[in-house]
């Protein structure tokens, strides 16, 4: 199986699906920033990259096209969207829907959009994490198929809570994209993730904060 990956910075989320070493090829990494972190990591482990800087097209339209042209020279059976910081047009989307997955800082549909962490701590919860799922042309809106939570801390500040949550993404993006991979995971009719041998153990629930705090001294 063939998988174009799209990035747009530091590429941890690539990182860790590399590190995972899936059944997957990956012909090509493709970021529309030209600064990205994620372009050297992929020249790096052997894997081409081009940058399609986005600023150098008229409209979104235009910009749509050429990457998608890009993508289809490679005949990818999957699209990876690995911190990929542009909204994607409703044509664009739909060109690959079934096979384009995308990961979410925060438990979907829960704070969409962007600074996920800083609203999850204004919104005061207990609970927050990340998501992938299969990209609809509502933003950060398309059928789940996998999330991970984490408890939020007294003294958590964004970036504490930020680092939390990427372990998290690192450990449930392979774990989607090999579902995929293996032929186990896919967007149904109805628009439902559907994963097949659904891999059910028993495991406790995170609930936070926890029913039994430490005893004090
Ligand atoms: C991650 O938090 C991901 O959930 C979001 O963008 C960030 C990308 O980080 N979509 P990295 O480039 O994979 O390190």
């Amino acid at each position: 199986m063939r998988a174009v990956v799209l990035l747009s910075g530091r590429g941890s989320n690539f990182e860790a699906l590399l590190a995972a070493r899936l059944p997957l090829q990956y012909p090509l990494v493709l970021s529309n920033n030209p600064e990205a972190r994620g372009i050297d990591l992929a020249r790096r482990h052997g894997i081409p990259a081009t940058v399609l800087n986005h600023r150098e097209f008229s409209d979104r339209a235009a910009f749509d096209a050429a990457l998608a042209a890009e993508i289809d020279r490679h005949a990818p059976d999957l699209v990876i969207l690995a911190g990929f910081m542009r909204v994607l047009g409703e044509g664009f989307v739909r060109r690959y829907h079934g096979r384009m997955l995308n990961i979410h800082p925060s438990l979907l549909p829960m704070f969409p959009g962007l600074h996920t962490h800083r609203r999850a701590i204004e919104a005061g919860v207990r609970v927050h994490g990340c998501t992938v799922h299969f990209v609809t042309p509502e933003v950060d809106g398309g059928p789940i198929i996998v999330q991970a939570a984490v408890p939020v801390l007294p003294d958590d500040d964004e970036e504490r809570l930020a680092a939390r949550v990427l372990a998290q993404e690192h450990r449930i993006y392979p774990l989607a994209v090999r579902w995929f991979a293996e032929g186990r995971l896919r967007l149904d009719a109805s628009g439902r993730a559907v994963l097949n041998d659904w891999p059910w153990a028993a495991q406790d629930c995170l609930i936070s904060p926890p029913a039994a705090l430490p005893q004090a001294g």
